[in-house]
């Protein structure tokens, strides 16, 4: 350990050296090296909320496409068998359709796999809230142990000696030297651009008047969905919130307990904060595109979306510590009809992105 840490100083501190004499005018030589990277054009359209990009990590076609290959490469992974995209299926919504993620040699995780997209509007990532950026997030699961297990000295030297990365991370970031935060960056880069605004709801609210775009049977979901309890709705839109539900820009980074448990053998951000007023409370997840994302919740709990319809209408754990104060005021179940359930869930089907789900710039470029 002693020794790897020694090593990794080394790699820094001969970075830093680097870094210090790169001077690509005084140096005929360097300059020659220094590649031209071209800026990625991440189309803003008027329905759209303000971008929130990284302002250390612009965007570029070099680094987009860098990071679209390690997300698709099993290369990141310690037997080279599992990618980023094995976890995250694009046409699943990029989830992978398990209870429970399975990680390299079979190994099953603790969690479900998460959506993916629109990141770049969430304020916490991982189901406990754990990492603040996307730039934190990734390393994450190259090295967790039940997932790609690998660890991040030996992926640097095997990035460095691949003739397919070596050159891709020059292109991107001018670096002689495959680092984690180039490799992060990279990965950031193209998780950014995974953006998703052409469901049928976003064509309601943002792009024409008309309400003809949904059913009527989802527009009835539609308003229960944002309406309070005390109004005859089913009040999801506080947790949930933010029309085109990308959902987790809110209160306490939108954290919150939905009263799923009454004792939790997961703590969620309690395991975080070593708070106990955070036990229970998980990731508002997106809803967006969660008609193809099954099975849902932190531990995959539900295999689909009437029996979720079925817990908030009428197995809320209401007496579940740290309950959130969204459901405790009304302390209440729901008891939602048949019709109610089929409504709201017909709504959520509006929030399914087929183009962003089939988009050919998230593929594999392999
Ligand atoms: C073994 C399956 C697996 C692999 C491989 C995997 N993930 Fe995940 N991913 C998950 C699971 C499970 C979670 C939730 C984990 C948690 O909350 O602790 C997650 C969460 C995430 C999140 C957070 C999303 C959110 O809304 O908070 C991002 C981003 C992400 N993964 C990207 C990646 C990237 C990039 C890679 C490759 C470097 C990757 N994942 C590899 C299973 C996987
Ligand atoms: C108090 C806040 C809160 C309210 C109100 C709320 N939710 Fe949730 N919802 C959450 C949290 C937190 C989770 C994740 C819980 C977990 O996995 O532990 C979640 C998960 C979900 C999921 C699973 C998503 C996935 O990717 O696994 C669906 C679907 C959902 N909620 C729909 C609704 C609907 C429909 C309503 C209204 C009837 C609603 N929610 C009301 C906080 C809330």
């Amino acid at each position: 350990m002693k020794l790897k840490l020694a090593l990794i100083s080394l790699v820094l501190l001969g970075l830093l050296v680097k870094g210090c004499k790169k001077d690509p005018v005084a140096n005929d030589e360097k300059l020659d090296g220094v590649h031209e990277t071209t800026p990625y054009v991440l189309e803003h359209k008027p329905w759209y909320p303000p971008f929130r990009l990284p302002v250390d990590n612009q965007l570029t076609e070099e680094g987009v496409m860098l990071g679209r290959m390690l997300f698709h490469d099993p290369i990141l992974s310690l037997d080279s068998t599992l990618s980023c995209a094995g976890c995250h299926i694009q046409k699943k919504g990029f989830t992978d359709g398990l209870k429970l993620s399975k990680g390299i040699k079979n190994q099953i995780g603790t969690r479900n796999s998460m959506a993916l997209a629109n990141l770049m509007w969430h304020n916490r990532l991982f189901w406990d809230g754990r990492a603040l950026s996307i730039r934190q997030q990734v390393l994450g699961p190259i090295q967790a142990h039940n997932e790609m297990s690998m660890n991040l000295f030996d992926l640097m030297k095997r990035l460095q000696q691949s003739t397919r990365y070596q050159p891709a991370f020059k292109k991107a970031f001018n670096a002689d030297q495959v680092t984690p935060e180039f490799l992060s960056k990279a990965l950031e880069q193209f998780l950014v651009t995974m953006v998703s605004f052409n469901a049928p709801i976003d064509k309601l609210y943002g792009r024409t008047d008309t309400l003809n775009v949904i059913s009527a049977s989802a527009l009835r979901g539609l308003k229960l969905f944002m309406q309070q309890v005390e109004d005859g709705g089913a009040d999801c839109f506080h947790c949930h919130s933010n029309v085109p539900f990308f959902g987790n820009t809110s209160l306490n980074g939108s954290m919150s307990n939905n009263g799923l448990d009454m004792t939790f053998s997961d703590k969620g951000l309690g395991n975080v904060t070593g708070n106990e007023t955070d036990n229970g409370k998980f990731k508002v997840p997106s809803l967006r595109n969660v008609e193809f994302t099954a099975p849902y919740m932190h531990d995959g709990r539900f295999d689909n979306l009437e029996e979720v319809l079925d817990f908030y209408s009428d197995q809320i754990k209401l007496q579940s510590p740290n309950l959130d104060i969204n459901i405790a005021s009304h302390n209440k179940q729901l008891n939602l009809t048949a019709q109610q359930k089929t409504d709201i869930i017909e709504f959520l089907k509006t929030l399914s992105d087929t183009e962003f789900m089939d988009n050919p710039k998230f593929k594999t470029p392999f």
